[in-house]
């Protein structure tokens, strides 16, 4: 079922006890764009692209991947699904008694998708293109917080996904580390023509990577636009978000502060 669009999150509601996180999220991602989620702490960036994903239900709507229902498919049908994303967790998620090597070629092994010299040579194409050859036998204890993002995203793109998403992919990384996944984000686009979802705050990062970006405020779409729309926009809550001030009428998630 060949839908125009790579990813299509149509009318996405989702509560956690009381609170209502979500609260009818349109998203349409073409193929081969690469959309960028921008918004505040807490509005529902993370847990939008966990519907992507198939790692939650929502309460009302539907998530579709290339045109096929996701959010209510059996678990069968999510794992067939599931084959063709990569996903980097905000948090990296590695394995923590796996050698960088053996952490990367995890999804493989999993999934059973390829013999042990297949799985050899494109772990060390990925750890090659993300500069950790030299990190390959060691243990993520033993290594930077910038490394292990690499280490994430190399786990993500080992099976060759056709949709990637990425949380917060620069974060903790340094200025030259950034823009090494600024371009990859690229060329994954340009030569591979991979679809992709960037959750970001990094504001520079996202205009050299987005297509178009959407901005997520108090669980809906406030705004979606390439990236010079929206540093063109008028309105005052997206100019207070890309300019970073902290006088404004962008209200913080009060929830979201008492947490944290
Ligand atoms: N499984 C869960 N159970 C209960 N509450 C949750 C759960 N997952 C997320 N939340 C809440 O939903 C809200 C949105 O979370 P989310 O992680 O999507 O924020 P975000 O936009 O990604 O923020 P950040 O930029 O800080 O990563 C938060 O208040 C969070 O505490
Ligand atoms: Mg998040």
């Amino acid at each position: 079922m060949n839908s125009e669009f790579a990813v299509e999150l149509k009318n996405i509601h989702k509560q956690f006890g009381v609170r209502k996180i979500l609260r009818g999220v349109n998203i349409k991602v073409n193929k081969g764009e690469t959309m960028v989620f921008l918004g505040g702490s807490g509005t529902g960036k993370s847990v939008s692209i966990r519907h992507v994903v198939g790692l939650l239900e929502p309460d009302i709507g539907n998530v579709f991947i290339d045109g096929e229902e996701m959010s209510f498919a059996s678990e069968k049908k999510r794992k067939k699904l599931r084959a063709n994303m990569g996903l980097l967790f905000q948090s990296g998620a590695l394995i923590n008694w796996l050698s960088v090597y053996e952490n990367v070629a995890l999804p493989l092994k999993e999934l059973q998708l390829a013999d042990e010299n297949e799985i050899h040579t494109r772990v060390i194409e990925k750890l090659r293109w993300l500069d950790l050859i030299p990190a390959k036998d060691l243990f993520p204890a033993n290594i930077s917080g910038g490394m292990k993002k690499r280490v994430g995203l190399a786990r993500s793109l080992i099976t060759n996904p056709t949709l990637l998403m990425y949380d917060e992919p620069t974060s903790g990384l340094d200025p030259v580390m950034s823009q090494v996944i600024n371009e990859l984000v690229v060329r994954l686009k340009n030569e591979l023509g991979v679809t992709q979802i960037v959750v970001t705050h990094d504001m520079n990062s996202a205009y050299y990577i987005a297509d178009r970006i959407t901005f997520l405020y108090k669980g809906q779409v406030l705004y979606v636009g390439s990236p010079d729309d929206i540093k063109n926009s008028d309105n005052p809550i997206i100019q207070q978000f890309i300019t970073g001030k902290t006088e404004g009428p962008m209200q913080i998630d009060a929830q979201d502060i008492s947490k944290k």
